[in-house]
């Protein structure tokens, strides 16, 4: 498509404008899923065994289930490229028991898993159930870039200033383990190793080798002995997500770069940060990166339509981390659960702490909102 338009170019059918973009992005081809910059051979290589594995189709002979939500974490995680999101959604169960919250997990909770293998029942929700979550899978890029955040520079926009103060917006960490979660739509993992383990358990039902269990129906799971998957696919895997680059931005009109000056004038950017700078990190990603993720990765407390109960470490029912907007351009869907079909539902859904920065975008003309969706677009 690229090439067909340079070539109208030399011939001088289109634009010079149209000709310009065409080249430029030629220039730099925008591709997801690629891996970070600077990758050494052996690096690469690891990447691609991972990004082969993060497509393997399990089978129960290799272990799939007895529960199980699909058969590779490709299926859910591919939109654009390995790695994206999609409109795949699983359902997780909650409930308060003896007046705190409990992930029910001697009932099978809090995944509830849509399949068994032959011979196993199906989940069924459990009767105890106070809180029943609907979330659709996000995109897994750039999330390395994320977790090379130092925890200061994550926890220190928590800091009020006199515009949040204005306007009402807090936000706060969660943490696993006396580490900073940043993982998840509540924040709720510290890190994409355990989350990796974590989605082989609850996603596939493949035992890891340091998790060790996996899910039978309404019951606690099971101590497996034997793994079912060797340490070192679990760790290609997990490499390969850290070094998944961020996705690239598209092309950037005039009226998306109108529309970013006014997600920051109208406070947006104040949970959507617009950049964060990797630090010294354990896991070999370079220092000193510039990332745009469009969030501050701090939960806030949303409408309380949105709500969904479920409690998880510090984020109560209410509270969601900030949905990072990076690659939004290939979702067709909004909202954790996908409930949002276009782009103004979703901004206008936004309540609780967003209330006022809504409102200002409720009060924006047609042609700012315009401008806005087309910057959201060039994401
Ligand atoms: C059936 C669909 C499904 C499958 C299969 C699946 N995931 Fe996910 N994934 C999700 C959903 C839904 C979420 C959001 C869950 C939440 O935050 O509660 C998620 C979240 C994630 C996240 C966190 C993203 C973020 O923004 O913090 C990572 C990392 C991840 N998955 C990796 C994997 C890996 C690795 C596999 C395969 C072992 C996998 N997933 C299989 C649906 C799936
Ligand atoms: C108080 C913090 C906060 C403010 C201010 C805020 N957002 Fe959000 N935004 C969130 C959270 C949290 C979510 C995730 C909610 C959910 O998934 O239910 C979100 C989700 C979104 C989504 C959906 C992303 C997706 O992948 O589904 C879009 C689009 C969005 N915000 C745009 C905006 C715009 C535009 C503004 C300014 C008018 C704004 N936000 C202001 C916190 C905020």
């Amino acid at each position: 498509m690229r090439t067909i338009r340079i070539l109208l170019c030399l011939a001088t059918v289109l634009p010079l404008a149209a000709c310009a973009e065409a080249i430029a992005e030629n220039a730099h081809p925008r591709k997801f899923g690629l891996p970070i910059d600077g990758l050494s051979p052996a690096q690469l290589a690891q990447f691609e065994r991972g990004r082969s594995k993060f497509s393997r189709l399990f089978t129960p002979q290799t272990g799939l289930g007895p529960l199980y939500n699909d058969n590779s974490c490709r299926a859910c995680h591919g939109l654009g490229a390995s790695g994206g999101p999609s409109e795949r959604v699983v359902h997780l169960a909650g409930a308060m028991v003896n007046g705190g919250p409990s992930l029910l997990e001697s009932k099978g909770g809090p995944m509830i898993q849509d399949f068994a293998v032959f011979g196993t029942k199906v989940e069924q929700v459990p009767q105890e159930t106070t809180a029943l979550a609907t979330r659709m899978s996000p995109q897994v890029w750039g999330l390395g870039l994320v977790e090379a955040v130092a925890e200061k520079d994550i926890v220190s926009q928590m800091a009020p200033n006199d515009e949040k103060f204005k306007l009402g917006i807090r936000g706060i960490a969660n943490w696993e383990e006396g580490k900073l979660g940043r993982f998840g739509m509540k924040a709720q993992k510290k890190d994409l190793k355990v989350f990796t383990e974590q989605a082989y358990d609850w996603e596939l039902g493949i035992t890891t080798p340091d998790r060790g269990t996996e899910p039978f129906p309404n019951q606690s799971p099971h101590k497996v002995a034997k793994a079912e998957l060797s340490q070192d696919e679990l760790l290609d895997v997990t490499f390969y997500q850290r070094y998944l680059d961020a996705p690239p931005r598209g092309p950037i009109t005039a009226e998306a770069r109108h529309g970013e000056q006014l997600f920051t004038a109208n406070g947006c950017a104040l949970c959507h940060s617009t950049e964060l700078t990797t630090s010294p990190n354990e896991i070999g990603i370079p220092v000193g990166v510039k990332l745009h993720p469009y969030s501050d990765f701090l939960l806030h407390v949303m409408d309380e339509d949105l709500a969904d109960q479920m409690v998880q470490g510090a984020s109560t029912g209410q509270m969601w981390r900030t949905q990072p907007l990076w690659g939004l351009r290939v979702r067709t869907k909004f909202m954790h659960d996908g409930r949002a079909n276009d782009l103004d539902d979703a901004i206008v859904m936004h309540g609780g702490e967003a209330e006022k920065v809504r409102d200002r975008y409720k009060a924006l003309s047609p042609p700012e909102k315009d401008a806005m969706r087309s910057f959201l677009k060039s994401l």
